[in-house]
This record gives structure tokens, C-alpha cells and sequence, in this order.
């Protein structure tokens, strides 16, 4: 019924577009400072594993339904999914997935942008020269001064909030295309020296080894929603971001191939920047489990003590802001996306509504590193409540929404229509994943963190 539909918003102009995006969107903080810190707290190796099982037995297989749903809906996740729902003569109620996705992504942008504010302070701090030569103190001095300073945090964080808008109040798809095509290969190149690097720091065996040899007896149930919570984050699932993006497919491509090239790339991405930084850390006798200031506080220091640190630190810090860039778009995407369909309100608009809401509550993340450092709502800063409630709870029900749709909901001759390009055996590999292996290993990891297994 849908088949020939195409969204009012544009279509990629080509597959590499929409590969470029999607991998701009996956790929980002994401990658580069969350996986690090939370492998870092969660005792390396055996987390890493449980990780690599999610991103296989969750990630994909919920990546591929997001884009098909996506592609057939050709609208905003609201909209298509009530759209969809329809076709399917099922429940309306499917909408409030599409809710629950603009929800998410508006509070994960809302620290998203603090921390990629980090980000360009850093680019600052390395042009100024102010790595050279430095050890562990002076840097780890450097990001907690930053850190107690709102005023600072505050200033950054408004430059990359203005940023974001004014790309999203363009329309998605013209810029971000370019960017991404120099900004992956670049980001992969300092990455390789900063491996390079680490190889020279004397602890690079111990790095690899805490980050691939396994202790099982290190995973708690909290570790192992951590790494599933953190396979959404990474891929961008679970909140009709991915969805966004696929609406504005052509029908000719393949949905599977893409996929698995985009989440292979990703972690390629993840992986190379934790065997950068554990040497470092290692070598300069830094702790493992520093939190989120861990890049911050040990790639300055391959940055001032390798030759050409100075223009290599500058180079990553600006294409880790860019990187961000090309993640939080897609944050909020789909909040624009509705805003513009339902609102009829223009583009411009919705990015200045949109905008300053993020920029609001993205205070609440600022002050959680000074003045509110001590408020605490279950224990936990306003940070660590948004990244814990958006991140192990929002995206793993989202996309469990979306799996059970995709698999149970969908007629199956619809989504197999939308597969058509891929093998018929990857659809039943794909369907099996989607039916029984995803939505089950979700349920049952929140069973355990809940207690009752
Ligand atoms: N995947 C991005 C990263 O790793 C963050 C991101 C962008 C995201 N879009 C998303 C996370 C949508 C969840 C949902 O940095």
C-alpha cells in the first residue's frame, strides 16, 4: 500500500548518503568517551563481550526493523508508526512509541550537548598548546577546573546547542553528507596514531588485556544493562532516530547490508579508541574508572608527549565535535520532524523551540559537575540520572517496542517486501532475531536488574 510513498522532508541522494549519515549518527561521544568510561567502570573485557553479544543479538537485528518501519512509513516515528499500525489493523496506541522516542532523544541531546562542549573547549585548550608536554596531574588539573566552572560549561555548551540547530534548521541531509565524508576516514587515521602511540607508552599489553580479557566474575546484572543500554546508544536505536533516516531511503537499497556495515563500523570505532586510551591509562598510573572525564583526562597526554601532538590534538578534538555534531542531529530530528508535520509551524521555528528547551535542561548536567554536585535524586546527580534513565531504561524499551512491531505486529508479506533486496535467508535470520531473540533478552535483562531472576 505504502510502497511507492516518499517523504515530504527529502530522499538521500544515494545509498553512500544515507550510509554516511547513519554512520554520523552512530557514531559519535558515543564511541569515543562513553564506551571507554563505562568499559573502564565495569571491569573491561568480560563487559566488553557482553557488549559485542548486544550490539549482534539486539543492535542489528532492531536496526534493520527501525529503518524498514521507517522506509515504509516515510514519516516522522509518530506519525508512521500510527501510520503502520493502521496497516497492520492494529492498536493506534503504537503511536506513543514515536512519543516516548522525541522524549528520549530531547534528554540525551540535553548532555549530549554539555559534554560535546567539552569537546571544543578541549580543541582551545590543545591549540594553545596547553598539552605540551604534560603528565597525568596537569591534565587531569585541566578537565577539573573545567569541570568547576558553570560559567565556562555553560558557554560551550550554548556554541554547540547553537550549532546543532542551525544544521537541523537546514534540513538534514545537504551538509551533514559532506562532513561525514572527510570526518570518518579522519577520525579513523588519529585514531590509528593514538593506537600507534599507545604501542610506544610500554603498558600496551596491559591495555589490551583488561579490555579483552574476560572476568565473568566481574559482570554484575547492573554491567550487563549497562552494555545493552549502551548497544542502543551507540547504534542510535530506540528512539525512531534510525527510523528518521529511513524514511528518507530510496526503496532500490538493501536495509541488511547497510546495516551491518554501519554497526561493524561503529564498533571498529569503539574498540580502537579503548585500546588508545587503557595503555594510557595504565602507563600513567590513572584509574581505570575515572567516569566520564577518562579521554579527557588521558589522550591530552598522548597529545603532548608524541611528535606533531599539537596539530594531531587539535585535528581530534575538532573532529570529535563534528562527530558529535553529526550524533545530535539526529537526537533531534525527530522532534522537529513532528514538530514541522503537526504543528505547521516552518523548520526554522520548531529549531528554536526545540533548541532552547535541550539548552534548559541541559543546565541541570552543568551544575551536576559544581554547584548541584551533591543534589542527588536516587542517588545519583541530575548526569547520571538522565544518562541511567535514557540510556538503560528509555532507548532498551523503545526498542523493544520496536522489535515486538516489527516482528509480531507488521503483516509479515510487508516487512519481507521491505527486505526484498537482502537474501531470503538473512529475513528469516532477521525475523527470527526479532521475533523471539531481541525482545526476550531486553525482558530478561531487566528481570534480572529488577531482581526477580
Ligand atoms: N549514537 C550516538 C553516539 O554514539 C548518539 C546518538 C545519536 C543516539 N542519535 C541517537 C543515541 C539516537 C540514541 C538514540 O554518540
Amino acid at each position: 500500500m505504502t510502497q511507492t510513498k516518499k517523504s515530504i522532508h527529502g530522499e538521500w541522494s544515494s545509498r553512500l548518503a544515507f550510509i554516511l549519515a547513519a554512520t554520523g549518527s552512530a557514531v559519535g561521544l558515543g564511541n569515543i568517551w562513553k564506551f571507554p568510561y563505562i568499559a573502564g567502570e565495569n571491569g573491561g573485557g568480560a563487559f566488553v563481550i557482553v557488549y559485542l553479544l548486544c550490539i549482534l543479538l539486539i543492535g542489528l537485528p532492531i536496526m534493520i526493523a527501525e529503518t524498514l518501519i521507517g522506509r515504509r512509513g516515510r514519516q516522522s516515528p509518530i506519525n508512521t508508526m500510527s501510520d503502520l499500525a493502521d496497516e497492520a489493523n492494529a492498536d493506534p496506541k503504537w503511536h506513543y512509541v514515536g512519543w516516548l522516542g522525541v522524549i528520549s532523544g530531547f534528554l540525551i541531546l540535553s548532555y549530549y550537548s554539555v559534554v560535546a562542549g567539552w569537546g571544543i573547549a578541549y580543541v582551545f585548550k590543545a591549540f594553545l598548546g596547553g598539552f605540551s608536554g604534560a603528565d597525568g596531574t596537569t591534565i587531569k588539573d585541566t578537565f577539573s577546573s573545567l569541570m568547576s566552572s558553570p560559567l565556562q560549561q555553560i558557554f560551550w555548551h550554548s556554541i554547540f546547542m547553537l550549532v546543532t540547530m542551525l544544521v537541523v534548521s537546514r534540513g538534514v541531509a545537504g551538509g551533514l553528507e559532506k562532513a561525514v565524508r572527510f570526518l570518518m576516514p579522519g577520525l579513523f587515521v588519529i585514531l590509528m596514531l593514538l593506537v600507534a602511540y599507545a604501542m610506544t607508552t610500554g603498558s600496551y599489553q596491559q591495555g589490551i588485556n583488561f579490555l579483552f580479557n574476560p572476568d565473568f566474575s566481574k559482570i554484575t546484572g547492573q554491567a550487563v544493562l549497562t552494555a545493552m543500554g549502551h548497544a542502543f546508544f551507540t547504534l542510535s536505536l530506540g528512539i525512531g532516530a534510525i527510523m528518521v533516516y529511513g524514511s528518507y531511503l530510496p526503496n532500490s537499497i538493501s536495509i541488511t547490508r547497510t546495516s551491518i556495515l554501519i554497526a561493524g563500523a561503529d564498533t571498529a570505532v569503539a574498540l580502537l579508541a579503548g585500546i588508545a586510551i587503557f595503555p594510557i591509562v595504565f602507563a600513567n598510573n590513572l584509574e581505570v574508572a575515572a567516569g566520564p572525564g577518562l579521554i579527557f583526562q588521558t589522550l591530552p597526554i598522548a597529545f603532548g608527549n608524541m611528535t606533531g601532538g599539537w596539530l594531531f590534538g587539535i585535528l581530534f578534538f575538532v573532529l570529535l565535535v563534528f562527530a558529535a555534531l553529526s550524533s545530535s542531529i539526529s537526537l533531534i530530528e525527530p522532534a522537529v520532524a513532528w514538530l514541522v508535520e503537526n504543528k505547521e509551524i516552518d523548520r526554522k521555528k520548531a529549531c528554536v523551540w526545540a533548541g532552547l528547551a535541550t539548552w534548559v535542561v541541559g543546565l541541570g548536567t552543568v551544575f551536576s559537575f559544581n554547584v548541584w554536585s551533591d543534589f542527588k535524586i536516587f542517588d545519583r546527580t541530575i548526569f547520571d540520572l538522565l544518562d541511567y534513565l535514557t540510556a538503560n531504561l528509555l532507548l532498551p524499551i523503545g526498542g523493544f517496542c520496536v522489535a515486538v512491531f516489527a516482528g509480531w505486529i507488521m503483516k509479515p508479506d510487508d516487512s519481507e517486501h521491505e527486505l526484498r533486496s537482502s537474501k531470503p535467508i538473512h529475513y528469516q535470520i532477521w525475523r527470527f532475531l526479532v521475533r523471539y531473540v531481541s525482545p526476550a533478552a531486553v525482558f530478561l535483562v531487566f528481570l534480572n536488574v529488577v531482581g526477580v531472576l
